[in-house]
C-alpha cells in the first residue's frame, strides 16, 4: 500500500498528476448513493501537486505558524493529495462535523474503498487533528476492514507518522 504521513513522504517529481481513476469512480458511486437519500457529497479538493501542496502549507505557516499549521496541515511531499488517493469533501472546516453527510460518509465510506483517514482521538497517532472530511481511497476490502478494526491506519499497519 501507498503510505504517505509525515514518516513517509513522496519525491518531489512524484508521478501522479490527477485523482486516480479506480478511486474517482469510486467516489463518483459514494455521492450518487449519497444522493439518492438527499445527501450531497463533493469533491471540494482532490489532487494536489507538490508545488500546490508546498503553496498551501507555507500560507498556513505564515498565519498560524510551523506547531500549529504541523497539526492541519501537511508538509509538502507528505500530503496524501500528492498520491491522488485523497479527498476532501464539501466544506473542508469544522462546519461538516455533525452534519448528515458527515455521518453518513462515517458510517459508509468503506463500502465504495475509502476510509477516514485522520478520525477523532487519533491525532497523537495520525499526527493530525480530526479531519472527517479527508478520505483515502484503500479498496473496499483494506477499507472494510480497517472500518470494522476501529483503528486508524497508522495503527492498522502498525507504523508511526512523525517529522525526523
Ligand atoms: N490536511 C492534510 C493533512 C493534508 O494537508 O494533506
Ligand atoms: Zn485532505
Amino acid at each position: 500500500m501507498l503510505v504517505v504521513n509525515k514518516t513517509y513522504s513522496l519525491p518531489e517529481n512524484f508521478s501522479a498528476t490527477g485523482l486516480n481513476p479506480l478511486a474517482l469512480e469510486s467516489f463518483n458511486k459514494l455521492a450518487a448513493d449519497a444522493s439518492l437519500l438527499g445527501l450531497k457529497i463533493m469533491c471540494s479538493s482532490g489532487f494536489r501537486s507538490y508545488a500546490t501542496q508546498n503553496t498551501i502549507y507555507n500560507n498556513y505557516v505564515a498565519s498560524d505558524g510551523v506547531e500549529v499549521a504541523d497539526t492541519y496541515s501537511a508538509r509538502p511531499g507528505h500530503s496524501e493529495h500528492q498520491t491522488g488517493l485523497a479527498i476532501d469533501v464539501n466544506s473542508i472546516s469544522n462546519d461538516f462535523i455533525g452534519t448528515p453527510e458527515c455521518e453518513w460518509l462515517a458510517k459508509n465510506a468503506h463500502k465504495y474503498g475509502f476510509i477516514i483517514r485522520y478520525p477523532k482521538g487519533k491525532e497523537s497517532i495520525t499526527g493530525y487533528r480530526y479531519e472527517p472530511w479527508h478520505i483515502r481511497f484503500v479498496g473496499i476490502d483494506t477499507a472494510t476492514a480497517i472500518y470494522n478494526s476501529g483503528l486508524c491506519l497508522e495503527e492498522y499497519l502498525d507504523i508511526d507518522s512523525f517529522y525526523r
